[in-house]
């Protein structure tokens, strides 16, 4: 599949993520947030997104994951992107090396140009999250707007509420739905590790001392290759392996889970359970329905927890907050 690299060539998803929001706590989201305010925020977005991911196309990845780590904790706040202060001494961003923080101030950085002090952080990450769907997958949806950026950041709060990669289905079903996310919701977003990058350490678990069973026998060996006992557990893996493109988002995923070339327990763990294994089937046969779920599931999770209204601020740039904490 190649990259759609615009929004014509996009498949456009409408309907559904309108469906997602109204059963969750992202009603409090509007569509088109900034039209009065700043109508040109999201175009602004998307130019600055697409021309980062067309000069380096692994950032639609690191996109769309670091809005996973911001909605998990503390909300959809931009908690993540805030750097070390006197404030904030234990950041949330030094608990889990994530790639993309330049980036998004690049990306705040032009829709500042275009109206000052208007558009969160937060809401910045969710269009150039939804933005990575459309250059990396070719699809595209509307992402309600209206996200406030907080005023905190705790390392400690990412414990209990980022899944690890060794986790079992059930357990993942239950960090999920402590977020009032689905199975189906679980299984959809799991998609995006269809794409990107890992680092050797969270797959040397799964190779020594004795490769996993369920791990592709082809997959463990070049896995081995790459990622020797002992070896520097900073090199890094294609997230996925059996596509001649790691940076395409796509439910190729789910038909790697088939053959067990996917690299976390926290992945082939979802052919475990008879429900979420139809699910998986479910996606790996409809690339469609796949993304139809995969946009509102992205939607729902973009609703988690936000701040609105006169709550926080709109902070001036990403890494700080305007207090200068
Ligand atoms: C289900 C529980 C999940 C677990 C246990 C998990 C775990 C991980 C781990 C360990 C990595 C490798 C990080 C590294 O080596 O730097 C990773 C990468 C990634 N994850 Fe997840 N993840 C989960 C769910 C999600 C969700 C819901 C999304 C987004 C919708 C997501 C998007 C990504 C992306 C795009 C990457 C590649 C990042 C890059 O290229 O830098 N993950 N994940
Ligand atoms: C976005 O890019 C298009 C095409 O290059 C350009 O015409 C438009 O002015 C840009 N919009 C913003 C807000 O930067
Ligand atoms: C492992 O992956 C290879 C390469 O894609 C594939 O040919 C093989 O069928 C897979 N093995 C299993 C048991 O699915």
């Amino acid at each position: 599949m190649a990259m759609a690299t615009s929004a014509g060539q996009a498949l456009l998803l409408m309907a559904l993520a309108t469906a997602a929001l109204k059963s969750t706590a992202s009603g409090t989201l509007q569509y088109d947030f900034y039209r009065s305010s700043c109508p040109k925020a999201e175009e602004a977005v998307r130019n600055a997104t697409m021309k980062i991911i067309a000069g380096n196309p692994t950032m639609g990845a690191a996109f769309v994951r670091l809005f996973f780590h911001d909605c998990f904790v503390r909300g959809c706040d931009a908690s993540i992107l805030l750097d070390q202060s006197n404030s904030n001494p234990q950041p949330e961003k030094l608990a889990i090396p994530l790639r993309g923080y330049d980036a998004v101030n690049t990306i705040k950085a032009a829709v500042e140009a275009v109206c000052p002090g208007v558009v969160s952080c937060a809401d910045v990450l969710a269009f150039a999250a939804r933005d990575s769907a459309m250059v990396s997958g070719g699809f595209t949806f509307a992402m309600p707007g209206g996200r406030r950026d907080g005023l905190a950041s705790d390392l400690n709060d990412i414990f209990g509420s980022i899944p690890g990669p060794s986790m079992q289905v059930q357990q993942l079903i239950g960090s999920f739905g402590a977020k009032g996310l689905s199975a189906d919701d679980l299984v959809a977003l799991s998609g995006a590790h269809s794409f990107g990058i890992t680092h050797c350490s969270f797959v040397t678990p799964r190779l020594y001392p004795a490769a996993d069973p369920t791990l592709n026998g082809t997959l463990a060996a070049s896995l081995v290759k790459a990622c020797p006992r002992g070896g520097p557990g900073s090199t890094v893996v294609n997230n996925n392996n059996a596509v001649t493109d790691p940076n395409v988002l796509s439910n190729q995923y789910y038909k790697n889970l088939a053959t067990g070339e996917v690299l976390f327990t926290s992945d082939q763990t979802l052919t475990s359970s008879a429900a979420t294994a139809k699910m998986v089937q479910d996606n790996a046969a409809n690339p469609v329905a796949w993304m139809a779920r995969f946009a509102g599931a992205l939607v729902k999770m973009g609703g988690i927890e936000v701040l609105t209204g006169t709550q926080g601020e709109i902070r001036k740039v990403c890494g700080a907050t305007n207090s200068g904490s």
